[in-house]
């Protein structure tokens, strides 16, 4: 089975968008792959050299992994801060990686623009850093989305680079993993076209009912159909887009009817949106809870990963070790 990995970054909490994009998908790929997962814990820091509460920040996100069904006994399910080993590798690989490379990569160029009071060396080298995940196990695939798929292509440089300087065979190119189906995209309840974090349009998969049913009230909507199979706005076919994955196919039909004839009401789609929504998300919250309160739990679920984790990386960074020349006396 081929090795596929991917990082998590600990920030925030999972949105109706990350679930039907990365999430499902990494469910259903650990059945079919060696799948590593990743909570990228030292990543963040590039970001937020001191966060408030980092501990709590990985517990969550393993907790709501966790809970939409990654499974440890099927994957390698860790914290990057319990291998060292990535340390290590990153810190060799930083030796064979150049200043004008890294300031060309999109996202330092961001970074300096967003947070030009904090341009540390770890943002300079977070793709170094990310290369070091992939590598270290050898991974031969990376689910990315279009924002990674940079970084990826300087791990991929990486690889091949230490490959000819050492003159060895050793690094595989890792390769972008494709979700054989279409990804759906859930759209924002704002009428805009994605649902995310930062436009704080998104529906998490924590938030209570009361919260859910706010929230989806709230949608944007425009004044109504007044002719017959008119032309939808885009926020109301981004409710529809939601209704498509959480409803009955029959109660998708009976609204998209009331608005081909101009009888909707807006007031009682959202309403069914909403219990919709809440049917599929509560079980979800129900397991995040659960999960997070039970710390011999989650305990027994990072010391497993790491040690399954271990067994790779320790592998890799003996042999890179000796490919570039140390030796014990
Ligand atoms: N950079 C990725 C992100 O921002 C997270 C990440 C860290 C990652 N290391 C990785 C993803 C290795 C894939 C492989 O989402």
């Amino acid at each position: 089975m081929e090795i596929v990995l991917s990082g998590i970054r600990p920030t925030g909490n999972l949105h109706l968008g990350n679930y039907f994009g990365a999430v499902k998908n990494f469910v259903k790929m650990q059945h079919e792959n060696n799948a590593f997962f990743f909570i990228a814990d030292y990543h963040s820091l590039t970001t937020h050299p001191t966060p408030n509460d980092l501990h709590g920040n990985v517990k969550q996100v393993l907790a709501e992994y966790l809970a939409c069904g990654l499974n440890p006994d099927v994957a390698t399910i860790y914290v990057q801060s319990d291998l060292p080993e990535i340390a290590e590798l990153y810190l060799l690989l930083n030796m064979n990686s150049y200043l004008g490379e890294l300031e060309r990569t999109t996202s330092f160029k961001d970074k300096v623009r967003t947070q030009p009071n904090n341009v540390n060396a770890g943002l300079l080298t977070y793709p170094v850093l990310m290369a070091a995940d992939i590598l270290i196990h050898r991974a031969k695939k990376v689910p990315v989305g279009k924002d990674q798929e940079q970084n990826l292509e300087m791990a991929r440089k990486f690889a091949k680079r230490f490959n000819n300087l050492y003159n060895v065979q050793y690094f595989d190119e890792p390769t972008p993993f494709n979700f054989g189906e279409e990804l759906i995209k859930i759209p924002g309840l704002d009428g805009s076209g994605k649902m995310g974090k930062s436009e704080g349009n998104g529906i998490y998969l924590i938030d209570d009912d009361k919260t859910i049913r706010s929230k989806v009230m709230k949608a944007k909507t425009d004044a109504g159909p007044t002719i017959p199979n008119q032309k939808m706005p885009e926020e109301i076919v981004n409710l529809f887009t939601i209704a498509n994955i959480v409803s009955e196919k029959d109660t998708v039909n009976v609204f998209r009817n009331k608005y081909n004839d101009c009888t909707i009401r807006y007031g009682d789609f959202k309403k069914q949106l909403a219990e919709d929504i809440i049917k599929f998300t509560s079980p979800i919250r129900e397991r995040v809870l659960e999960i997070h309160a039970n710390e011999q739990y989650l305990k027994k679920v990072v010391k497993l990963g790491a040690e399954k984790a271990r067994v790779s990386a320790s592998k890799t960074i003996k042999e890179v070790r000796e490919i570039i020349g140390f030796k014990s006396f």
